[in-house]
């Protein structure tokens, strides 16, 4: 049994993470934010230590973190968001897409950066950074400017964190999830949550130190940077 952290896990990816890791009796502790989410978690992972932290808010991650004593094997920075209406390049909503960054981009770092001590600690620790094709540069097309470049510079970050970590054992990933039927993901995205998600969790397990600094989807192909 392995010890999961799953950041965002009131619905869509993170909510299905954590329950098919419940579901097969892994150790979860998981993140939402308020009540609604909490309740979410609570009918899909019974067992889930749930812990309650905005990840644009050290103050609220480092008190989060002050619960939890267990080494952690895998931890999943997932949550994310798409961003304002207005962000293409000649018209952009500059408040909401700081934000996003904030959110998408060095949000997952605070995760990191908070929980590092406790993955640390770990025989086999393993860190998987929600991405997104759409963050790959290699991509055409000009829309979804900042939630494109926020996950560009999240891979810029799980590049350096790999980097900064793999002589200390630690393994860190950029993972796209496919496109998926979720909030964000639409009713039209060709994938079921339950089926990337198993994708998502066999992939993150089978990750070696081999394997570090990779941009991966959850069928474990590399996506080009
Ligand atoms: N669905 C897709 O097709 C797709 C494709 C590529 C990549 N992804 C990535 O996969 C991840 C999960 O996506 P999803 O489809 O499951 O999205 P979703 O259904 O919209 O769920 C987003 C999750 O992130 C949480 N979250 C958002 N902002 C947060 C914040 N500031 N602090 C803490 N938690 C926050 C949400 O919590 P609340 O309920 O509290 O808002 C929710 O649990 C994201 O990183 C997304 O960019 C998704």
């Amino acid at each position: 049994m392995s010890h999961w952290l799953i950041v965002g896990a009131s619905r869509g990816i993170g909510l299905e993470t954590a329950r098919q890791l419940s579901d097969r009796g892994e150790r979860v502790t998981a993140s939402v934010r308020g009540a609604d989410g909490e309740a979410a978690l609570l009918a899909a992972a019974p067992r889930a230590t749930i812990l309650n932290f905005d990840v644009r808010d050290h103050a609220a991650l480092s008190a989060a973190a002050a619960h939890i004593s267990d080494p952690i094997d895998v931890l999943i920075a997932n949550a994310g968001a798409y961003g304002p209406q207005r962000q293409s390049s000649l018209d952009m909503d500059f408040h909401g897409a700081l934000d996003l960054l904030s959110i998408n981009t060095l949000g997952p770092l605070r995760v990191v950066q908070t929980f590092l001590p406790l993955a640390k600690r770990s025989a086999h620790p393993r860190i998987v950074m929600m991405s997104s094709r759409l963050g790959s540069m290699s991509l055409d097309g000009a829309f979804n400017v900042a939630y494109r470049a926020s996950k560009a510079g999240l891979n810029k970050i799980a590049q350096c964190l790999a980097a900064d970590l793999k002589s200390e054992g630690v393994v860190v990933v950029a993972m796209s999830p496919g496109r998926v039927r979720t909030d964000m993901g639409g009713p039209n995205a060709p994938l079921d949550v339950r089926d990337s998600v198993a994708g998502v969790i066999a992939v993150a397990e089978s990750l070696t130190l081999a394997d570090t600094g990779r941009y991966l989807d959850y069928r474990g192909e590399d996506i080009p940077w």
